[in-house]
């Protein structure tokens, strides 16, 4: 008799645990069928922007400031590392090359020099082109090109100087120079600089290569060392092409100046944007 109770106990506990069971799974397919239906989510992060996510950070660099007109397929490659030399290809589109030179075409004036003794501009018979200064920010594709720059180079835009238009004309060059002060007045006035962008305007036949005759290595294992002018052949040179952009480091990670980043430009005639970053202090 008292075993008969017990399994009666024990069926009616064993009842209760199924009945739990299977309102447990009942909820639970409840759920599943709810968020299957999309009308609940679970509070994990999916697709909006997680800031780990890759994929979605390249998505919304992409996306971000697409700038004028269509550009074509980039992609960087190493120029050198003494001097630290980088070219990123089609980093302007062409309509932004048209749209630059155009704005600048009309206030060209004749390039000056730094004076190293008293920090002012002044003429020179080292540089021979013309050019112009854009306000920083002073458009919609100005400031969109400024972030470009600012995204590649990891320098923020308050720290660059503004953009320069340069035009030389044929026959025009500017001998070799380093893009670093070596006046206190300027050092002081903003800061060192470290840092300088080439973007070429316009292509080139012959010629008009920037070159770096300082370069450490083998200046003729470049690929297009057999479409260099003669001036080109007496350093690491660059091939202008438009939309392409040139990025060198006039000082090494430690912050000493590096007197391999001495460069030139050699003669013919082409627009270039010339940029110069990192200022300590807002210009
Ligand atoms: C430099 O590179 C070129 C082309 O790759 C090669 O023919 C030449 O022998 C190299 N010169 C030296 C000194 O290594």
């Amino acid at each position: 008799m008292a075993k008969l109770r017990h399994s009666r106990l024990q069926a009616k506990k064993l009842s209760t645990v199924t009945l739990v069971l299977s309102m447990l799974f009942m909820l639970t397919v409840v759920l599943l069928m709810l968020l299957g239906l999309g009308i609940f989510s679970l509070p994990i992060n999916s697709d909006d922007s997680p800031p780990t996510d890759l994929t979605s950070y390249r998505r919304m660099a992409s996306e971000r400031g697409k700038g004028l007109g269509k550009r074509g397929q980039q992609w960087t490659e190493v120029l050198s590392w003494e001097p630290r030399a980088y070219i990123y290809h089609n980093f302007l589109s062409r309509e932004e090359c048209e749209y630059l030179i155009n704005l600048a075409k009309p206030h060209m004036a004749k390039s000056t020099v730094v004076d190293s003794k008293t920090g002012k501009s002044k003429d020179s018979r080292v540089r021979t082109s013309s050019g112009m200064f854009l306000r920083r920010g002073q458009d919609k594709i100005i400031k969109d090109i400024e972030k470009r720059i600012a995204d590649y180079t990891f320098i923020p835009v308050e720290h660059g100087e503004g953009l320069q238009v340069l035009h030389y004309e044929v026959g025009q060059k500017y001998d070799a120079h380093f893009d670093y002060f070596l006046d206190e007045f300027n050092t002081k006035n903003g800061g060192q600089r470290m840092a300088t962008v080439l973007m070429y305007l316009s292509d080139v036949e012959e010629g008009g290569e920037t070159i770096f005759p300082a370069a450490k290595g083998n200046v003729s294992a470049v690929p297009w060392w057999n479409e260099l002018s003669e001036c080109g052949k007496q350093g690491l040179a660059v091939k202008p092409k438009m939309g392409d952009a040139l990025l060198f480091w006039s000082m090494r990670p430690d912050a000493t100046l590096d007197p391999s980043s001495l460069h030139g430009g050699c003669p013919n005639t082409r627009f270039k944007l010339l940029y110069r970053g990192c200022r300590a202090k807002e210009l």
